[in-house]
């Protein structure tokens, strides 16, 4: 039985090698596991224990750059951050058969968040809501106060909701501030002006502020792309006509639905990583979007054309920034938007938008073709291979006995490697 104890008081106060070693002790770590864990990679120490608290270490993943992006008619290398093997490879080929043309389009909307103010205890609160309306330029006003900067910048406050919503609590009053973030993710800044209109919105109501906070339902900051493609550039009429079934399929079934936005996550959350997005916002604002009708929904679709030709396109809130938060901060997030070289978080969610949907078609046509676990095996048995110590020439010959026979385990990775390396095959 563990009977060590969590309550470790002023564990944040201490320096980062203090709080590693009580771990290093608390876990029982080597002193070389501690070392591993001690390397904070291509992240500064000041800039790592800054960022979030309690940090004993690093962790990296690797970052890797998907190639043939052409998006409006500009070509991008798109930095990718993800554990998940095949999904760099799968959004480069998806992205060459997007190529023509112009490529992939894509247009994001303009960068409106949405801030929220719960008010509760309110009597008569539909006459309240008219007074609330009535009143709105001087609120605005007043939350325009809040952000010299961004107001100077071009954007700001914008408009002015409210509902009124019948609770278990009785009625609520729910205001939302609609603003202007420009190329922020824009939470610090609605959240300050959700929390500065507050009290005048308390004064009008007679009720209480209760939450003050945006919406990740991000609504008004939706990303679009849309790409053709011939038949023969995704492989025949065949693999074309089953694309667009797989389609329908998730259409129509919301369990395949969550799968199929998966796969396009896999390539947005990889460029959000890279970039030091807060990626649990774009998830969140994603999956309620797919659900916004009452039946979750796929993000992106699949059609054939009067010509014959393959569609695709996609629909998605993408909250993301690239100013102000970690995006500035981190020195890699920094390099991934200079490789980038997106100006504005609008095109950069527009980047995003067409990397789901490459990454969307590469995942449906290796599942109506080929099926998606071998070339997921592939790469699987590779890595062992080099994971075993082959290199060059070694690591394709070892991975393809692996497949071949069909035990694709480490072990054997190493068997094969001695015996390569005795000369004996
Ligand atoms: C795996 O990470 C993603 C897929 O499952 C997506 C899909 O099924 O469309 C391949």
């Amino acid at each position: 039985m563990n009977n060590k104890s969590s309550r470790i008081p002023g564990f944040y106060k201490k320096s980062l090698d203090e709080r590693l070693r009580i771990v290093a002790e608390w876990a029982g770590l080597s002193e070389e596991e501690v070392n591993i864990l001690r390397n904070l990679g291509n992240l500064p120490e000041k800039i790592a224990d800054s960022m979030i608290e309690n940090v004993i270490g690093g962790m990296t993943y690797p970052f890797a750059v998907a190639v043939n992006f052409r998006i409006n008619a500009r070509d991008y290398l798109v930095p990718m951050v993800i554990e998940e093997t095949s999904v760099v490879a799968a959004a480069s080929n998806a992205a060459k058969m997007l190529r023509r043309g112009d490529g992939i389009i894509a247009r994001a909307d303009k960068q409106y968040m949405i801030g929220q103010i719960h008010l509760v205890n309110v009597s008569a609160p539909r006459y309240k809501a008219m007074k609330i309306i009535e009143r709105k330029d001087e609120i605005l006003d007043h939350a325009r106060q809040q952000d010299s900067t961004l107001i100077r910048l071009g954007g700001g406050p914008r408009d002015l909701e409210v509902r009124v919503v019948d609770t278990r609590i009785g009625p609520v009053i729910i205001v939302h501030l609609i603003v202007d973030v420009l190329d922020a993710m824009g939470a610090n800044t609605v959240n300050t002006m959700a929390e500065s209109i507050a009290p005048i919105l308390e004064k009008i109501t007679g009720g209480e502020a209760r939450l003050r906070i945006i919406s990740n339902n991000a609504i008004y900051r939706l990303a679009r792309a849309w790409a053709r493609a011939s038949p023969e550039d995704v492989g025949g009429e065949n693999i074309a006509k089953k694309i667009v079934e797989a389609s329908i399929l998730a259409e129509a079934d919301p369990f395949r639905a969550v799968t199929h936005n998966k796969g396009i996550m896999n390539g947005i959350i990889a460029v959000a990583l890279a970039t030091a997005q807060d990626h649990r916002a774009i998830e969140a604002g994603a999956h309620a979007y797919a659900a916004r009708t009452g039946q979750y929904k796929p993000l992106s679709f699949w059609e054939l054309d009067e010509e014959g030709m393959l569609t695709g396109s996609i629909e998605i809130p993408l909250q993301i920034g690239i100013v102000g938060g970690a995006t500035r901060v981190h020195p890699i997030a920094k390099i991934a938007l200079k490789i980038l070289g997106v100006k504005t978080a609008r095109e950069l969610a527009e980047v995003m938008a067409a990397v789901g949907l490459a990454q969307n078609l590469a995942a449906l046509r290796a599942l109506v073709h080929e099926g998606i676990q071998r070339g997921h095996m592939k790469l699987h048995a590779r890595n062992l291979a080099i994971m075993a110590g082959a290199t060059g020439e070694l690591i394709d010959k070892i991975a393809e006995r692996m497949i071949k026979e069909g035990r694709i385990r480490f072990d054997y990775a190493k068997k094969l490697l001695e015996e390569y390396l005795k000369g004996e095959k």
